[in-house]
């Protein structure tokens, strides 16, 4: 919800609706003011999440650097934190179900897909925690005689989480995992449209064995939650994924603040099909890319780049698979397509729609909100644009929804320049059956990640950001973990002579 749609309640009102505190300190923590959270699919609220502002950052990141300084947290040893992951791990597993109807309820994602993340996020947590005591310093060779040196590995302290509203637990995961397997505490800020999920799993977490205070979470806006969480002077890092207009803001204000700052910021990513590849595999992959929750990934493969030669037949499969896909409820199995998670990002949508058309593009699908609405939700037709220039907005802008512009290439170096000519570089699908140029491709296209004859696969063990626009470091894999660590050098004189005080040693 933007703050303009925001309806506060009274304490005492609405309750009908579940209602969420926030998560400070081991204990609920409210203001006595409430946001509602909308549920996509009907248009209606069905919960309601305490309204925080700045002075409740304030209170969470006192509670956060005090559990990171003296609470238990502080005196576990590496495998004793490894153990709580690991235990928390399977207390997530067991509550996948509920946890991913919240989701549902809250971002009208599919079930399908939501329990699938559910199912998944306790990965994160087993592998970081196996991680936890197998950070290693090293002892330095050293080319000083009379020293012994060394280096460790300490966690950098309290850490900002802030989370989108697209998938916020499994994003919240890649964060907050190697976070906690580091040694440090956290406070997150989950997204305003999508805040109820977050708060059920960090009280999983604490019932686990994660002590209070290691895991905070404050509600509300980012203008001023999320702002004041960047800004605040306990906080030594921030973990952010969203918009790339937010990312630039963070990032600007983190590296005011001198604090480490990872951005994953989506895309405008590329599949890419050659005339030589297995097209029904191909026409799967795209589809997948792009109409895949309802658009609403970071990695959607928004832009089809097409070998001319194929481009009319490979657009009549996907549209002919489009076309067919079953828009409806997400809770119910049979729906392909659920609604666009908020008002805002419906009407955003729309826009970016109206745009391509004036542009000059060609709908070959699509365009509308559906004539007969399924309910009194959120919904867009699955679009599908040809006759796309890549100078278009629709060829360069995040539509963060289930909108594809086609564009034809002529061969592999034109297919190259096309992948490369947006600011983004987060995602790319390689299409061939051909071996040499599946490795060219992925060589040549500048993107954090790139899938040969496959596309959207994700896995705890595998990096995962973007290059140009689309971010800043990388989440996953064993060498996430080192953004939440300092390297701490430590010298010790086991006999050096007394030395001249006024020059360098
Ligand atoms: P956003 O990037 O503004 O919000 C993401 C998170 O950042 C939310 O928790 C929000 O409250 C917080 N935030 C906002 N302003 C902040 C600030 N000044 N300081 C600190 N935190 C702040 O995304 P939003 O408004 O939800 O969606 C806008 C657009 O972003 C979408 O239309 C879509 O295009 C894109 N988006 C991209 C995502 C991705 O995964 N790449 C995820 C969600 C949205
Ligand atoms: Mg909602």
């Amino acid at each position: 919800m933007s703050q303009s749609q925001a309806s506060a309640t009274a304490d005492g009102a609405a309750l009908e609706l579940a209602s969420y505190p926030m998560h400070i300190d081991g204990r609920p923590h409210t203001t006595g003011t409430w946001l509602d959270s909308e549920n996509p699919w009907t248009g209606r609220a069905w919960a309601r999440v305490a309204w925080g502002g700045a002075a409740d950052v304030d209170l969470a990141a006192t509670a956060a650097h005090r559990a990171f300084t003296i609470g238990p947290w502080a005196g576990m040893t590496p495998t004793e934190r490894g153990k709580v992951l690991v235990t928390a791990a399977d207390a997530l597993a067991a509550q996948t179900a509920r946890l991913a109807e919240i989701e549902v309820r809250d971002n009208g994602k599919l079930l399908a897909e939501m329990r699938g993340q559910m199912d998944y996020i306790p990965e994160w947590f087993r592998y970081y925690g196996g991680l936890a005591d197998k950070v290693e310093g090293s002892v330095l060779p050293l080319d000083k005689k009379g020293y012994f040196a060394f280096t460790r590995k300490q966690p950098v302290g309290v850490v900002g989480i802030i989370t989108p509203w697209n998938s916020p637990l499994l994003l919240l995961a890649w964060k907050l995992a190697p976070a906690l397997a580091a040694g440090c505490t956290v406070v997150i800020k989950p997204s305003e449209f999508t805040s109820a999920s977050t708060l059920e799993f960090v009280r999983i977490l604490e019932e686990a064995g994660v002590p209070a205070g290691v895991v905070n979470v404050v509600t509300g806006f980012g203008h001023d939650v999320g702002a004041r969480l960047v800004d605040h002077p306990l906080v030594r890092k921030i973990g952010f994924t969203g918009s790339d207009a937010t990312g630039r803001l963070i990032g600007a204000q983190a590296a005011a603040g001198l604090k480490r700052c990872t951005l994953e910021l989506g895309g405008k990513s590329p599949n890419i099909v050659f005339a030589d590849a297995d097209l029904d595999a191909a026409v799967n992959g795209v589809v997948s890319g792009i109409f895949a929750a309802t658009g609403q990934t970071c990695i959607a493969g928004s832009r089809l780049l097409v070998e001319e030669s194929i481009h009319d037949d490979f657009v009549d499969r996907l549209v002919r698979l489009a076309r067919r896909a079953r828009i409806g409820d997400p809770m119910s199995p049979g729906t392909q397509v659920g609604p666009v998670t908020t008002r805002p990002q419906l009407a955003k949508i729309l826009g970016h729609i109206d745009q391509a058309v004036a542009a000059g593009a060609t709908t070959a699908l699509g365009g509308q909100v559906p004539a007969t609405q399924p309910s009194g939700g959120w919904f867009v037709e699955p679009t599908i644009f040809t006759g796309v220039t890549p100078e278009m907005d629709i060829a360069q802008e995040e539509v963060f929804g289930p909108v594809l512009a086609v564009i034809p290439f002529r061969d592999e170096s034109e297919a190259v320049r096309l992948a490369n000519s947006t600011r983004f570089g987060l995602g790319a699908g390689i299409w061939t059956s051909n071996i040499e140029r599946a490795f060219r491709m992925s060589d040549a296209v500048d993107s954090g990640m790139v899938w040969v004859n496959a596309y959207r696969t994700v896995s705890f063990m595998a990096p995962f950001g973007g290059m140009k626009d689309s971010g800043v470091g990388r989440e996953n894999g064993s060498e996430a973990i080192s953004d939440y660590l300092e390297t701490k050098t430590v010298w010790i004189n086991t006999g050096a002579p007394n030395r001249d005080p006024f020059v360098l040693g």
